[in-house]
């Protein structure tokens, strides 16, 4: 089991990593003390294969536990099913120091922690994230938020956990892609901060990934968790460098939405989306010699059909980033590997060139 803070101005909190860690670290939270009452928020592909570990192992530690189940897929991150749940908080009598657990990927990770900055101004909140990607990026520093018609994200709050245990045991019941998914944000911090993690993340190569080795994937899952919680704890609110993490992300959101965020997944964009902004730190004169990135291409299998989808669209799409606060299109590049710097980008011709490699490759 290995642990790391998290500092931040609005609080400080344990991560903790391991395997069939769950257990032990509820007892570390609830330090010998019980609840009357304990909501768990849980992803329904989770329920199904570790609902009674989860309930079970909460039990002990409560009188009451109630959970509610989250359906699969973005539509859970609306309007209408974030009111659902704070009804289901709310009648069941919520009071301000009842823990919310919340077991999961992005989907539950991002809307219950937006239930927990709501609902009564705020309840304590633990992440239990259950996808390589909810436990590398989205259930570390308190980025919050549902879905509204007219864009992903777009209702939230900044909103940080009291602690996140990353259990690897529920990795196994997830299907390839969601490890692919993952991938990405994995690759992600070695492009922005660390080479070494382009050679460790080799363990994605596994055939089945039911016998990756286990302390090599902990190993990396830590050490990307940490690149993470010294960038939030330095700029919680992204005035500044925490938008390096979002290093591929102005390519990979304008690719989801012109798939209507169906045939694409997150991390399947994310790594185009990097392609595309390796593609364009290029052309805009910074000279990257190596494509660290290459390795890992057959791992993905895109199922976009490239003919539905226009460059012009894409730009299109990008001008409608919410991180986007000048008339200029915003980009992280790459100076060098690991030297990231926020550029605006005036040259259409760039980007439209940079939009068609990454239509190029989902062939
Ligand atoms: N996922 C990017 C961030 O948390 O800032």
């Amino acid at each position: 089991m290995q642990y790391l803070e998290v500092k931040t101005q609005s609080q400080s909190y344990k991560v903790v990593v391991g395997r069939d860690i769950f257990e032990r670290s509820l007892q570390e939270i609830f330090n010998g003390s019980s609840w009357d009452k304990l909501f768990l928020l849980v992803d329904e592909n989770v329920f199904l294969h570790h609902g009674d570990l989860l309930l079970n192992s909460l039990n002990h530690f409560a009188d009451d536990v109630q959970h509610l189940v989250v359906p699969q897929g973005e539509s859970s991150k609306t309007v209408a099913f974030w009111e659902s749940t704070v009804n289901f908080l709310l009648t069941n009598g919520v009071r301000r120091n009842t823990p919310l657990f919340v077991a999961g990927g992005g989907v539950a990770g991002d809307l219950g922690g937006f239930v927990a900055a709501s609902v009564l101004r705020g309840i304590p909140l633990i992440h239990i994230p259950t996808t390589i990607l909810a436990m590398v990026d989205s259930s570390i520093g308190g980025k919050t938020g549902i879905n509204h018609q007219t864009g992903k994200n777009l209702i939230g709050a900044f909103y940080q956990p009291n602690m996140v245990i990353a259990d690897t045991r529920f990795l196994t019941s997830l299907p390839r892609r969601e490890w692919i998914n993952g991938l990405s944000e994995i690759l992600k911090y070695g492009a922005i901060s660390d080479a070494s993690i382009f050679n460790e993340a080799s363990i994605f190569q596994a055939e089945d990934y039911r016998i990756i080795d286990q302390e090599k994937l902990i190993s990396l899952i830590y050490k990307c968790i940490k690149i993470k919680a010294d960038i939030v704890a330095a700029d919680e609110f992204e005035s500044g460098i925490r938008a390096f993490l979002n290093f591929g992300h102005t390519f990979a959101h304008a690719i989801e939405k012109a798939c209507n965020f169906d045939t694409i997944s997150h991390g399947e964009a994310v790594f185009l989306g990097m392609l595309a902004a390796q593609k364009l730190s290029r052309l805009t004169g910074y000279s990257l010699n190596e494509n660290f990135l290459e390795p890992y291409k057959p791992l993905y299998q895109f199922r976009v059909n490239p003919d539905e989808v226009s460059s012009e669209e894409i730009y299109s799409y990008m001008f409608q980033d919410k991180k986007r606060t000048d008339k200029h299109l915003k980009f992280v590049l790459l100076k060098e590997w690991q030297s990231p710097a926020v550029k605006n980008v005036t040259n259409k011709e760039h980007i439209i060139e940079a939009i068609m490699l990454m239509i190029n490759e989902m062939m």
